[in-house]
């Protein structure tokens, strides 16, 4: 879709769920019946009060929406420029902004007459709002997890376990996010009658990256509204981080409209983005192929061959990203730079020393570009930031990386 004819940016998907040259439905004849079938649900309830009304309920008092917009008051000073906000969904149930999107696909999934839910997940986040919406709703819950991650996050792990799922490791590739998603979409074709398959980012075929970005909508509605109460005006520039790009596009959707206010996604920049790829930074260095049932950009080699990536934080440990992004990169409406996890750590560190918030690894790659940009800011200068998650899984994770001996101590 060429920019001259971008009426709005807010119109995509068409109706083949692309957005411009990326996204699409590249699913196996057996999925088809259930994609459309899904499709056609999701299509219904967006325009069903009723639907809404349920969703919102849960929100309020389940989820505990809206969360707030904070005036980060001495990390603003500390970096001596622009005005910094943190728009605090690290303070939802579960911890993270994946339970606003998991909240709609499994109402859905019950609307549907389905009994049995299965997850990919990455930092865990994912998961453990999957196991928590199964458990109030009394639906199995199946998780496919890289064993990698599974090692690494394991107090998502325990969590999803005391909430009745069934915790499945991922051994092929690097046990990472994209093995647990192959191996997610392999139990949906082998069940696809009583099987929901709740994805946890706006990635997967149509409708997921856009019935995903609109459940997580939410995160940018409130933002300009408590924006608004709060400066009498939109922020300057949205700032989030990306691993598929769920937090990002919940936080961007609602602006992207509005031309004067900057958006800046934030990848995973690993050990930095050379050639060995060891990042994850698929905007930045990689280019367009098909996974997942869409088209958009990835780390990939010569051959098309997808390349594992690599993170120190599971949640953006991922080689690809929502075409949606893709096309906002093309388009250039959005801008996309990368994160080192040397440059993250720092940021986590000094949220929590200049603002008592232990931020979760995801979100400190955000945090870490603010450090980089706001100083150079006038001090009118708004910047919204998503703080999509809470780091108490991250702790151990940091603790190596800091060189810290976190065992007993006697
Ligand atoms: C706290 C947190 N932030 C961000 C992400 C990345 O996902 P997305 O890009 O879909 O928001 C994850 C994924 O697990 C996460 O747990």
């Amino acid at each position: 879709m060429p920019e001259d004819i971008i009426n709005s940016f807010m119109n995509g998907p068409d109706e083949k769920g692309r957005f411009g040259d990326f996204g699409g439905r590249f699913v196996s004849e057996t999925l088809m019946p259930l994609i459309l079938e899904l499709e056609e649900q999701y299509e219904h309830a967006k325009t069903d009060q009723s639907f809404w009304d349920e969703m919102n309920d849960l929100w309020t008092n389940y989820v505990g929406r809206p969360s707030p917009l904070y005036y980060a008051e001495r990390l603003t000073k500390h970096l001596g420029g622009a005005k910094i906000y943190l728009k605090r969904d690290e303070l939802n149930h579960t911890g993270a902004h994946k339970i606003n999107n998991v909240l709609g696909q499994i109402i859905l999934a019950r609307r549907m007459g389905k009994t049995r839910i299965i997850a990919e997940t990455g930092a865990g986040q994912h998961g453990v709002a999957t196991a928590t919406v199964c458990a109030k709703f009394g639906l199995k819950c199946v998780v496919y997890m890289g064993a990698h991650d599974v090692e690494r996050q394991a107090p998502n792990v325990f969590r999803m376990k005391l909430l009745g799922a069934e915790v499945v490791p991922v051994t092929s590739g690097r046990g990472t996010l994209k093995d647990a998603m192959n191996d997610a979409l392999r139990d949906w074709v082998t069940n696809v009658r009583d099987t929901f398959y709740c994805i946890g980012t706006v990635a997967g075929p149509h409708p997921y990256p856009a019935m995903v970005r609109d459940f997580q909508a939410i995160i940018g509605k409130e933002a300009r509204e408590q924006m608004m109460a709060a400066e009498g005006r939109l922020p300057d520039t949205l700032i989030a981080a990306i691993g598929g790009g769920s937090n990002a596009m919940g936080l961007f959707y609602p602006f992207l409209d509005d031309k004067d206010v900057r958006i800046i996604g934030v990848e995973a920049g690993g050990k930095g983005v050379n050639a060995k790829m060891e990042h994850c930074a698929s905007l930045t260095g990689g280019r367009p192929g098909v996974l997942h049932g869409n088209r958009t950009y990835l780390l990939q080699d010569d051959d098309g061959q997808i390349l594992e990536g690599y993170s120190i934080s599971a949640g953006l440990d991922y080689p690809g990203i929502g075409p949606e992004h893709s096309w906002l990169h093309d388009t250039k409406r959005a801008e996309y730079v990368a994160i080192t996890d040397v440059e993250a750590l720092k940021a986590f560190q000094l949220c929590c020393e200049l603002e008592g918030i232990i931020p979760a690894l995801e979100p400190s790659h955000a945090l870490a570009h603010v450090m980089k940009i706001a100083p150079e800011l006038p001090a009118d200068h708004l910047i919204c930031m998503n703080l999509c998650g809470r780091g108490d899984k991250d702790i151990f994770t940091v603790a190596k990386a800091l060189d810290v001996n976190m065992g007993p101590s006697d």
